[in-house]
């Protein structure tokens, strides 16, 4: 069976991408054929961090009726990459029915697919949550400052009352310390169950790092060193705690369904 992951959070910045490419690597070594959908289009940078450059993006899907396995470009570590491209932003905010062809268009990578992660924009735009409501597991990404706690509360309400999702799965980035990631989550989840009706699991922490900032410039994800470092200890835990956290059961239209 395929599971879709989506990564998302309320404030731009985060880590959203860094967190997804690194993601996407870690469940490629543990096993898992991954396909990584870099759906922020208009800011699409995912490839940038993977270090590939992609000839073809979702809008040849779409537009020009290319098939898809002739648009996924390949990989590190046999990963396979969906670019979103930046000229179908307009198109999927303004129409239902193009993020939903977009959608099951997908439907031909199930059989050869074990996970697939999609990088979804920044905010609770109508894009953002019909990505993030498509999937099974909806991980949020929240920094420990009062604007990420305030956005991150927006999307989860807007994702929950607008599409009925209930299930949140948080990791919280850039923290100094171990103890400070449950910290924060702790505080988080205090405030959002004062007011809503949703359960969130803890994932764990990705530690502030010099290292995950120089990857980007270098193009090589921390997770390609062989080198076991604080970082790539995180993200082995991150992404083994998302495989048990909760599923959603979506209501709309999903991917894989
Ligand atoms: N754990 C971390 N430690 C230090 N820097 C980090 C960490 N995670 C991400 N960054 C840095 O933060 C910046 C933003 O990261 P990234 O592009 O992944 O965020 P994003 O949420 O995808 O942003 P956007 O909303 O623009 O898509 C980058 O410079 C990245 O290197
Ligand atoms: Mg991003």
């Amino acid at each position: 069976m395929t599971i879709s992951i989506a990564v998302a959070s309320g404030k731009g910045g985060v880590g959203k991408t860094s967190i997804a490419v690194n993601l996407s690597l870690t469940l490629s070594r543990l096993g898992s054929r991954v396909v990584l959908f870099d759906a922020d289009f208009g800011l699409a940078n995912s490839h940038i961090l993977l270090g590939v450059n992609p000839t073809k993006t979702a809008q040849d899907i779409l537009v020009s009726k290319t098939p898809v396995q002739e648009v996924l470009a390949p990989g590190p570590l046999g990963l396979k990459f969906l670019s979103g491209g930046s000229g179908l932003t307009e198109l999927l905010n303004l129409e239902v029915k193009a993020r939903y062809e977009l959608i099951r268009t997908l439907d031909v990578i199930q059989e050869s697919t074990d996970v697939l992660v999609v990088d979804v924009p920044a905010g609770a735009s109508d894009s953002s949550i019909t990505f993030s409501s498509a999937v099974d597991k909806l991980v949020l990404i929240l920094v420990g400052e009062p604007t990420s706690f305030m956005d991150a509360y927006t999307f989860i309400k807007a994702a929950n009352l607008e599409a009925g999702v209930e299930n949140f799965s948080i990791i919280v980035n850039m923290v100094e310390s171990d103890a400070q990631g449950l910290q924060h989550f702790t505080k988080f989840q205090n405030i959002v169950s004062r007011f809503l009706n949703v359960k969130l699991s803890y994932c764990g922490h990705i530690p502030f790092s010099q290292r995950i900032r120089n990857s980007v410039v270098e193009r090589k994800p921390i997770m390609l060193t062989k080198q076991d470092t604080a970082e790539t200890r995180a993200f082995m835990a991150v992404a083994k705690s998302i495989q048990s956290t909760p599923k959603n059961e979506p209501k709309g239209v999903t991917f894989f369904k």
